[in-house]
């Protein structure tokens, strides 16, 4: 039995919810989901205890009576508790979400790309999954889930399960609730293989799939590592650019901001990324947002070993050398307590978790067991881990213990319980070309900008911005880094391109480090309150939370 989860009501140990079954409207108009959800318990006690958030609950086994929804709280929101008549296996929730639900974003026509039609898309990971379904949300708690989606025509319905046939899904493999997703636009599907495809809307299509057109590789190379892909289909959904993630695993369809792609394929190492979580997070799963880490530190280093198989080593060590540089400029910013690979989350947000940490440190220290024990020992270990484990959501201490049996003497305490860096930690080398060319990668001139002296002038910035029309960029990454250095050196002729940027990319990574460079002066607090009164209806209520919380 996992630890008690901090971050749900949810009583599992009396009424455990096994399979949910959703039948549910889609309302452009209200901005709303409509229906209802069926669970099936087992174990079925006298009480069943739900996570919600800001739901509306109207009936239960058609009653609008035997049930209560308590206070609710800012990060948890309200528990839903339902009396049980004896011998009851199954529980009838009529219900209808809010405008607001902070799992969901709805997006008018004009912040599509083909500006004709309305786009719903969801984003249950951490703890969102509860406000826009009845739940016991918590990644210990693991369901099967079949769905019926009533989209409007001409739309299509996504969900991370199997299209059983329009608007009906079937998902058959105990998932936890974080995982089950829905979109809703007007999308069409390219084949990449017979297995994998990409789905975007009409116009983004092609140049869709043919930068993620080497993911039925990817998919082959990660089963040659960890053994088959155990989840029928992979495919991809490129999103909107308010997407608030760059990518979410979503199981059987990975969800993508479109901000990856950059026409030479420099950025897919996301995809590699996501679809690693279908061994690392949807197969293994974290049991509680705590050991978070074992969800992102495993996939990133499994995203560096597929990237490794398909690109070759030079360009897996060049992405991770940029990785781990995130992680330092981060880490220095980070109170002590974060550094930690399992971390306290205690009267906080889950997603404040989401720092480099668990990605770039846990992948580090993968990798120094890698090393020190060699790849075919550590390989053969990471397999046998994933059979082990297979749809179980395990803590810390499970894989510890798991290690241990293979590598009795390995102590990781000072990864795992000490901020830093280890002194054991690998470094990551790589020799960048210092010459700057037309050929450069994406990661090339990230690393070329970012090894510029922080007080770059004005005058300097315009003169690289002759030679290489950065200020223009199509590339999100160094459009990002670029309107970074603009900030810090007032270099006026890219603000326009800056609120342009923020107003249509509502990816976190991105619009958090611009507002917190430009609120450090009066000045450009005032440029950012500005640019922000434009963005804010666009962006999720996750980066309207985290913009908030700087610009407050
Ligand atoms: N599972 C995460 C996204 C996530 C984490 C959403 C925590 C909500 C809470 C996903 O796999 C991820 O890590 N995405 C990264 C991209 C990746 C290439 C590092 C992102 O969105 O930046
Ligand atoms: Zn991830």
């Amino acid at each position: 039995m996992p630890l008690p989860d901090i971050h749900s009501y949810s009583n599992p140990g009396v009424s455990r919810v096994r399979h949910v079954e959703l039948d549910l409207a889609v309302s452009f108009s209200g901005k709303k989901l409509r229906g209802a959800a069926t669970l099936s318990l087992e174990p079925a006690g006298r009480t069943l205890v739900l996570d919600t958030r800001d739901l509306a609950i109207q009936r239960v086994n058609g009653s609008s009576a035997g049930f209560t929804v308590g206070p609710r709280d800012q990060f948890l929101g309200a528990p839903l508790t339902i009396d049980l008549p004896a011998g009851t296996r199954s529980v009838l929730v009529e219900y209808e979400t809010s405008p607001r639900a902070s799992g969901l974003q709805w997006l008018a026509a004009a912040q599509t790309a083909g500006k004709r039609h309305p786009f719903l898309f969801s984003q249950s990971e951490a703890i969102h999954a509860r406000s826009w379904m009845p739940v016991q949300d918590s990644p210990g708690v693991r369901v099967t889930y079949s769905a019926r989606i009533h989209a409007p025509v001409p739309l299509k319905a996504l969900m991370s399960a199997r299209m059983v046939r329009d608007g009906h899904f079937h998902q058959p493999f105990p998932i936890p609730p974080y995982l089950i997703a829905l979109a809703v636009g007007d999308l069409e599907f390219q084949a990449v293989s017979s297995r994998c495809g990409v789905w975007a809307e009409p116009s983004v299509l092609q140049g869709a799939a043919r930068e993620f057109e080497d993911v039925e590789k990817m998919v082959q190379a990660a089963e040659a590592l960890y053994g088959p892909y155990r989840w029928g289909r992979y495919d991809l959904l490129v999103l909107p650019p308010s997407f608030p993630f760059g990518g979410m695993e979503n199981p059987c369809l990975t969800f993508a901001t479109p901000t990856v792609i950059a026409g030479d394929k420099s950025l897919v190492s996301l995809v590699a990324h996501e679809l690693a979580h279908s061994w690392s997070g949807n197969l293994v799963t974290n049991a509680t947002w705590r050991d978070f880490w074992l969800n992102e530190g495993f996939t990133t280093y499994i995203e560096r070993r597929i990237q490794e198989a398909l690109y070759g080593r030079a360009r897996s060590e060049m992405e991770f050398a940029i990785e781990t540089g995130e992680l330092a400029i981060e880490m220095k910013e980070l109170p002590p307590g974060d550094q930690k690979l399992a971390i306290d989350l205690k009267g906080r947000d889950p997603d404040d978790g989401m720092t480099q940490v668990p990605y770039v440190k846990g992948a580090l220290m993968l990798r120094m067991l890698e090393q020190k024990y060699g790849r075919a020992k550590f390989d053969a270990w990471l397999r046998s881990y994933f059979d082990h484990f297979a749809f179980q959501s395990i803590t810390t201490g499970q894989f510890v213990g798991y290690l241990h049996e293979t590598f009795p003497d390995e102590n990781l305490q000072a990864w795992l319980d000490q901020p830093g860096l280890p002194p054991d930690a690998p470094k990551v080398t790589y020799d960048f070309e210092t010459t700057p060319g037309k050929s450069w990668s994406t990661q090339e001139w990230l690393h070329w900008l970012r090894q510029m002296p922080e007080k770059i002038s004005a005058a300097q910035m315009a003169v690289l911005d002759r030679e290489w029309n950065f200020t223009d960029t199509g590339n999100s990454e160094v459009a990002a880094q670029w309107l970074l250095m603009a900030i810090r050196a007032g270099y006026q002729p890219a603000y326009p391109r800056l609120e342009q940027f923020l107003v249509t990319v509502g990816r976190r990574k991105f619009v958090k480090p611009l507002f917190e460079e430009l609120a450090r002066t009066p000045e450009g607090k005032a440029r950012a309150l500005a640019i922000y009164r434009k963005a804010r209806p666009g962006y999720h209520p996750i980066t309207q939370a985290t913009a908030d919380a700087i610009l407050k």
